[in-house]
């Protein structure tokens, strides 16, 4: 047993606790409006994770917000490499931004999903993401097979038509839902709200502090 000084063994097991107690949170942006309802509410998330929990000095909530639409992710091709169990290092045959996003999402702790809704359907930019994570799903044999386990996801989906069953809210969440659970990820809240012009979920407080309460869960 080595002989620490007090000090020392004090320091020590604080640097364990901030190595234990510093969570990452990754929020994915599906919609290509910089500043529109879906970046203000993934702003809002990302800041509260970061404040939340605080009754340790050493716990840290770090924060990435990626833009799926500031990425190059190619369609799935179809090519069944990932179900054959083939490309083993990277996932998926294909090299494209996807490769990193992986990465990413593998070593964080808690993920946001967040899209407007297109056309009754989540934007196409997340599409192109949920396509590749096929590689992911619960169906396959390979190593990568719920590569999500365990970890928390957050859903938040924005639209426009005032009545929800005209929107198509319910199919986008479905969508994301089943995906993130078929990879391993457990759904840990939905947020989905009618919005109106490019950013004014700003002024809607109590959408915001929804946000913010429900982002408590992820951790
Ligand atoms: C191409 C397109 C399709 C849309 N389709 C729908 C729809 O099917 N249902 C709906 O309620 N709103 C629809 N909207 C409205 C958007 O969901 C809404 O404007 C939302 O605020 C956009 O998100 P953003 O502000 O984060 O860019 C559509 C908007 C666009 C540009």
């Amino acid at each position: 047993m080595p002989r620490f000084g007090k000090a020392r063994m004090l320091m020590y097991s604080q640097k364990l606790l901030e190595v234990n107690l510093s969570a990452k949170l990754l929020g994915l942006v599906g919609s290509p409006r910089k500043d529109g309802n879906t970046d203000v509410l993934v702003d809002e998330a990302l800041a509260a994770f970061r404040e939340f929990p605080r009754e340790f000095p050493q716990e840290k909530g770090e924060t990435e917000k990626v833009f799926l639409s500031s990425l190059q992710i190619d369609p799935c091709r179809g090519y069944f490499s990932c179900k054959h169990g083939k490309g083993l290092d990277s996932v998926c045959a294909q090299r494209d931004d996807m490769t990193g996003l992986y990465q990413k999402m593998f070593e964080a702790d808690a993920l946001l999903w967040a899209t407007p809704v297109y056309m009754w359907s989540p934007t196409a930019q997340m599409k192109l993401f949920l396509d590749r994570l096929f590689p992911l799903g619960d169906y396959q044999k390979t190593r990568w097979r719920c590569a999500l386990k365990g970890k928390p996801i957050g859903l938040i989906i924005v639209y426009a038509e005032t009545d929800p069953l005209d929107s198509g809210v319910f199919q986008t969440r479905d969508i994301l839902e089943v995906v993130a659970k078929s990879s391993g990820g457990s759904v840990a809240f939905v947020i989905h709200s009618t919005v109106g012009e490019k950013g004014s979920a700003r002024e809607d407080t109590e959408l915001l502090r929804r946000v913010r309460e429900s982002v408590k869960t992820l951790l």
